[in-house]
């Protein structure tokens, strides 16, 4: 079995498509690029494709198919940078990966604390030796009702690192399950009921923006929102208007909308064009950080795997739990 692997990253993600591939004894080529139109040509001959975040277009699919590839993999969990309807009309397969939800769980709760406790303007005030008080005082995570919006792997794992806490935990999850300790809402009470929401929501047509002006006006004053999911599902602009006038108190976003041409290059030396960031990025109350929560040993370690898994799996032809179409 040939497979070629896009985004491959030389410091971290190749020692592990190396190690995968001698254990399963697979022929893997990796390449540093970002798959783009441009180099379709370099998975000539290989049957499966691995690629990362970058969107795959439909014009794309038709390059793939057309050079014989049978399935792409996105060493992700979310696949919203696939046009997966289209890849199933044309016959390629698409299956998506997994990891532990510990890493993304911990850096949510992590930023809901910084959120809370200020700590973007505390690290500021600090590096310039300005040790005043006023304007940090923080509020105790235990006084707050949490809503957690999607309760999938990574929503059910955050919310269990939230009960040593001992705050009020609400949810919302089109298919509600029976957690301890949780109480499901529909989504315009828990706006209405909770005062720190945490995105847990895959970013699909029903989704995006789901936090927008409407849903904003029905949050309590001082409110606090954690995105560690997908940028898409908040509106840049509401979020930012509500910011203005206080009714967010703070908000931390892992993800933002249009990254995709962002994270993970050095763009230091660009003119970027993404105004939302830079109004957000300029804010104390607002904690940017470039999509990275997922990052740790163990995550890019099973994304390599589980991508690798999934191409095994197809060609075993049997049950495919990370294929999607
Ligand atoms: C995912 O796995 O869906 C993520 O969000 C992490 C990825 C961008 C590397």
């Amino acid at each position: 079995m040939k497979i070629f692997a896009y985004g491959c990253r030389p410091y971290d993600e190749m020692s592990c498509f190396e190690k995968y591939s001698s254990l399963f004894g697979l022929d893997v080529k990796c390449t540093k690029q970002s798959v783009s139109e441009d180099n379709i040509y370099l998975a000539e001959g290989s049957e499966y494709v691995s690629v990362l975040t970058n969107p795959i277009t439909d014009t794309m699919l038709d390059s793939f198919k057309s050079i014989g590839v049978k399935m792409i993999g996105t060493r992700t969990v979310g696949y919203d940078h696939i046009d997966c309807k289209y890849a199933k009309s044309i016959g390629i397969k698409i299956s998506n990966s997994s990891y532990s939800p510990d890493a993304v769980a911990e850096f949510t709760l992590m930023l809901s604390l910084m959120s809370l406790r200020n700590m973007k303007r505390i690290i500021q005030r600090s590096s310039i030796n300005d040790f005043t008080l006023k304007g940090l005082r923080g509020c105790n995570l235990s006084e707050r009702k949490i809503g957690v919006i999607g309760t999938g792997t990574i929503g059910k794992r955050y919310i269990e690192l939230l009960k040593g806490f001992g705050c009020e935990i609400y949810a919302y999850d089109p298919s509600p399950e029976e957690i301890e300790g949780v109480i499901y809402l529909p989504l315009k009470d828990l706006f209405s009921t909770c005062d720190l929401f945490s995105l847990h929501a895959p970013l699909r047509s029903g989704t995006r923006h789901m936090i927008n002006s409407s849903s904003l006006a029905l949050m309590p004053e001082g409110s606090v929102i954690i995105n560690t999911a997908r940028g898409g599902l908040i509106d840049s602009n509401a979020l930012i208007d509500a910011l203005n006038e206080g009714k967010i108190a703070a908000c931390a976003l892992d993800v933002i909308e249009d990254e995709f041409d962002l994270y993970y290059y050095n763009r230091k030396a660009d003119v970027i064009n993404n105004k939302p960031l830079a109004i957000l990025r300029d804010m104390p109350n607002v904690i940017i950080s470039p999509h990275i929560a997922f990052y740790t040993s163990k995550s890019v370690d099973d994304m390599v795997r589980n991508c690798i898994q999934a191409f095994i799996n197809d060609e075993a032809g049997g049950e495919n739990p990370f294929r999607i179409v």
